[in-house]
């Protein structure tokens, strides 16, 4: 935080100005020109970007020390989750998040090449979109500029570039397009093969290639210099009357560079993909696929258009008219131009409410310190009889039938049963549990074990696991519902035929002849059912400390295991180990 002194007419204003600080945590953002002022990549963008000045300071870093001190967080699913699904095998590392920390999801790629993308489970740790989801975005970003057609931005180009005459142009139809498979671009590929059959395609680029660009147009291959490689994408379509802007799929609001290029070449686009396009380009400039029955009755149009030139000539129309609202709206939400600006508005504007609105005490009175929120510290229970309790206390909250008890825990190895966790005067035990020579996490309660649960996802000696086991109430008064949870996904569910008689807020961490044996990370319980989403939620965030009905909270973090919760209960232990460990991995493919 800065204090900035003005003098304006001899009145002091203090201004508090806030900085933002990004740390783009996987990947490059540089390709998008995010935090580069001005933007100058000829190799890939082919024009230089001078940025307005934003009205927050807007820094990005990919430097992961700066973590903590980060005000958001941004992952870029592409890079994040690899091609594919190998996601899924190769689990990503996902930090936690700190409090009145902001993860965002940036992309421009849709779920046919990362489906990650619309993996509920990793969006569930996503507080703020920036992707071409223009509803699903709070920040949303589109390519609908000049993209790495001239050397400065402006929307007018798209009026004023000069275009060859129809009667001089060539007489059908041009493509440009490497990618003939990937990502659902297959189904373009046939449809352009149907075409082709009907009415001659120069195809320039690697797919379908037919047709050799002139020598000084071919002087390099594509992505060794993209930004020209666009120039002359719009120089070479510019001849021809048609020209193919077909998207690899068909998503709605996914507008790539495509159709926009086509549009400053001056030939006429035939658009294949979003089906809100017409939110997207001026009304009349471009011909759908999707108003067509076949590629026939397409063809056919064209060949129309192709003998009438004053009906050829009407798909301009636009330029003399002024631009429609949506497309300069789209204009305006341009990546390159303004997308790191306007992310970076929009999370000083989450930071400053949050701030504005946050009750005081966090870090003074509850919640993990300063110096310690930096920390990835975890404990160890080495021997079967090393202990932890969190002392019981008459002053707060009990936990009284229905609560929430998160951890991670990583066994060493196992016995036939050994004792996690208990509550009060073990009223309720949570135990590793061998059944067949595999281990579970089992839930009993009653002092003598009247009623015990065994949840269905095995515990694996040397594997990280996240469990959830919540109490709730059942459908019949007196009656609760106990639900495990494994790595956030809902693992297995039971009814019982009474609640647990206890009300109590002491709990024991392993202190048992067969006590637990191995890694234990952010004991979290809460005296009343947190729901899947919460659960899931709680593996990569911290929390406050005064949340409704958190009773304790022990991230481990520090050498001494402390309750950061608001009521921070005393804690004592013996025989445990502090150590360092690494971030957690984000498994969606569960367990
Ligand atoms: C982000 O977008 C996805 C759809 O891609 C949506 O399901 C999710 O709710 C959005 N998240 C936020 C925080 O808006
Ligand atoms: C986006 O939201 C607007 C306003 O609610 C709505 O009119 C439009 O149909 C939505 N578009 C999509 C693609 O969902
Ligand atoms: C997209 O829509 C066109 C029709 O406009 C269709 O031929 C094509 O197969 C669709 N692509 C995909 C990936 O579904
Ligand atoms: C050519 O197109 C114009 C404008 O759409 C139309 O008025 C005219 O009838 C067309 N001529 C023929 C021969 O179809
Ligand atoms: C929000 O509060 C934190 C902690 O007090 C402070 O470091 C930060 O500068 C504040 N940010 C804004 C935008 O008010
Ligand atoms: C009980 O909790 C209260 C409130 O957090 C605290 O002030 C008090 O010291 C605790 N008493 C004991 C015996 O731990």
């Amino acid at each position: 935080m800065k204090f900035v002194l003005l003098l304006i007419l001899g009145i002091i204003i203090i201004q508090f100005v806030n900085g933002v600080q990004i740390l783009v945590l996987h990947g490059g953002a540089t390709w998008s020109g995010l935090g580069v002022n001005p933007y100058t990549t000829p190799n890939y963008l082919g024009q230089t970007v001078h940025k307005e000045k934003c009205s927050v300071e807007c820094e990005y870093t990919s430097d992961k020390t700066l973590f903590d001190s980060s005000d958001a967080v941004m992952i870029e699913a592409q890079a994040f989750a690899n091609f594919g699904y190998a996601y899924l095998k190769q689990k990503p590392e996902l930090p936690q998040k700190q409090v009145n920390q902001y993860y965002i999801n940036f992309g421009y790629e849709h779920d046919g090449y990362f489906p990650i993308f619309s993996e509920p489970g990793f969006h569930n740790h996503i507080d703020v979109n920036a992707t071409f989801q223009q509803n699903y975005s709070a920040v949303p970003v589109t390519f609908a500029c000049n993209w790495g057609s001239y050397d400065k931005g402006g929307i007018e180009e798209f009026k004023t570039t000069p275009i060859i005459p129809t009667a001089h142009k060539i007489q059908h139809i041009g493509f440009m397009a490497s990618n003939c498979h990937g990502g659902g671009a297959i189904y373009r590929t046939s449809y352009l093969k149907d075409m082709m059959k009907q009415i001659r395609i120069d195809a320039m680029g690697m797919c379908l290639h037919n047709f050799d660009l002139a020598p000084e147009d071919n002087e390099h291959h594509l992505f060794d210099d993209l930004g020209d490689s666009f120039r002359i994408k719009r120089k070479v379509l510019g001849k021809y009357m048609f020209s193919i802007s077909f998207e690899n799929n068909n998503k709605t609001d996914y507008v790539t560079e495509k159709v926009f290029t086509s549009l400053l070449s001056g030939s006429v686009p035939i658009y294949m993909g979003a089906d809100n396009i017409d939110e997207w380009v001026p009304k009349g400039s471009i011909i759908k696929t999707s108003d067509f029955k076949s590629p026939t009755d397409l063809v056919n149009h064209l060949k129309y258009l192709i003998s009438n030139h004053t009906a050829y000539e009407e798909y301009f129309q636009w330029k003399t008219e002024p631009f429609p609202e949506k497309f300069i709206e789209k204009h305006n939400k341009c990546l390159f131009y303004n997308g790191d600006c306007r992310i970076c508005e929009y999370i000083h504007k989450r930071v400053t409410e949050y701030n504005n609105s946050a009750p005081a005490g966090h870090r003074l009175l509850f919640g993990e310190p300063e110096n310690v929120k930096g920390q990835k510290r975890l404990i160890i229970l080495p021997q079967d009889t090393s202990c932890l309790i969190i002392l019981q206390n008459d002053t707060i909250p009990a936990i009284s039938g229905y609560f929430t008890i998160l951890m991670w825990l990583e066994p060493i190895e196992l016995e036939f049963d050994s004792k996690l966790l208990s509550i009060g005067d073990d009223q309720v035990i949570i135990s590793i549990h061998s059944e067949w020579s595999r281990d579970y996490i089992r839930y009993c309660w009653g002092t003598s074990g009247e009623q015990c649960f065994l949840s269905e996802i095995p515990i694996i000696p040397g594997q990280w696991k996240h469990i959830g086991i919540v109490a709730q109430p059942g459908d019949i008064p007196g009656t609760e519902v106990i639900t495990f949870y494994t790595n956030g996904n809902f693992d297995s569910s039971y009814k019982t035929v009474a609640k647990p008689d206890i009300a109590s807020t002491g709990v024991k961490l392993g202190c048992d002849t067969h006590g637990y044996r191995g890694k234990v990370d952010d004991l979290t319980i809460f005296n009343h059912a947190l729901t899947q989403k919460e659960v899931n939620q709680a593996m990569f965030k911290k929390f406050r400390g005064d949340e409704p009905g958190l009773l304790h909270y022990l991230t481990f973090n520090d050498w001494e295991p402390i309750d950061y919760s608001k009521y921070r209960s005393k804690v004592e232990y013996r025989d445990i180990i502090t150590s360092d460990t690494g971030n957690q991995k984000l498994d969606l493919n569960c367990c």
